[in-house]
């Protein structure tokens, strides 16, 4: 039996997690990538667009990327992250330079893929795998969005386990809390993919090895990223063994990883202390933690990895 095409919509920080996601998810033969937004996170948008961009020219493929929201709702994006995931947001690797980004900004490319999906046969799916800023304005912008999209699959939180940026707060969600407490109460069929679960998948240095092996400029980008990633991780888990944050996600929102998942209503602290935290709440739409995955994830995703079809100049 052949599995339907999902159309989908990609928003991103890129970010080495999130250039490994995209490599995986350009070799999922049944995931149509139509649309990319880019938000600050990791890097700043712009800068996320112009990676995510060189990205898509080293594998020769073509699809709009729009760049998205430079600062979270109502405050000032804070520089990223460059010590862990490089000055650039890939590590420090020099990529080669793509095509020009879109015209729209990334929330209304969002809108119009969603309504023009939501009048076809199969509804745009969304994976977010930075703060949630683009999504928080696309609510803005077309307040049917929960109706519009099918499956909205978010790397983000920290709900039952410590955060990643504070003892409470995973980034994504810390990023742009005010931006996480209004999608993840709006009502979207969500599937949320916190550190709860990422954290059990990792790549590690062998795996950087072999897409170096590859030869090929995409993956030789690749796996020299990956190695600095887990240097960084190195620092924090005293192993080298980098979490698998962002394509673990995309591997859920492609069905080819099966999750295990917990229901519960969401709220996100926006105040004090306990900023960016994902907490279970008494009220409030549904989402679906993962709180467990296939234990063959890392393999699913570095196969795809190593056999998508890049460019070799
Ligand atoms: C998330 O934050 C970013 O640094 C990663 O790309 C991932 O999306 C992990 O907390
Ligand atoms: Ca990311």
């Amino acid at each position: 039996m052949t599995t339907p095409t999902i159309p989908l919509f990609l928003d991103c920080d890129t970010g080495v997690d999130d250039a490994l996601a995209l490599a995986y998810l350009l070799d999922v033969p049944h995931v149509d990538l139509v649309g990319i937004g880019t938000v600050s996170g990791n890097i700043d948008s712009t800068t996320a667009a112009v990676n995510t961009t060189a990205l898509l020219g080293m594998c020769g493929r073509t699809v709009p990327v729009a760049v998205g929201a430079h600062d979270p709702l109502g405050g000032v994006y804070g520089g990223g992250a460059p010590h862990v995931h490089g000055v650039n947001g890939v590590g420090g690797v020099d990529l080669p330079a793509g095509v020009a980004a879109a015209e729209d900004p990334a929330a209304e490319l969002l809108v119009r893929l969603a309504r023009s999906y939501a009048a076809g046969p199969r509804r745009l799916d969304v994976l977010a795998i930075g703060p949630l800023t683009n999504l928080a304005v696309a609510l803005d912008l077309e307040p049917r969005l929960p109706e519009l999209i099918g499956t909205l699959t978010i790397m983000g939180g920290a709900v039952w386990e410590p955060g990643n940026v504070s003892p409470v707060a995973e980034a994504n969600i810390h990023n742009d809390a005010e931006a996480a407490r209004r999608v993840l109460t709006a009502g979207f069929d969500l599937v949320l993919v916190p550190l709860d679960v990422t954290r059990q998948h990792r790549f590690d240095d062998a795996d950087g090895d072999r897409f170096i092996a590859a030869g090929d400029p995409l993956r030789v980008a690749l796996g020299t990223m990956l190695h600095r990633y887990i240097d960084f991780y190195e620092t924090v888990d005293q192993v080298r063994r980098a979490p698998l944050h962002d394509p673990l996600a995309a591997a859920i929102a492609a069905g080819e990883v099966e999750p295990t998942v917990r229901e519960t209503a969401l709220d996100v602290v926006v105040d004090g202390t306990e900023h960016g935290r994902t907490v279970p709440a008494a009220q409030g739409p549904v989402v679906q933690v993962v709180v467990g995955a296939d234990a063959a994830a890392a393999d699913v995703i570095r196969n795809r990895i190593l056999q998508l079809d890049a460019v070799h100049a």
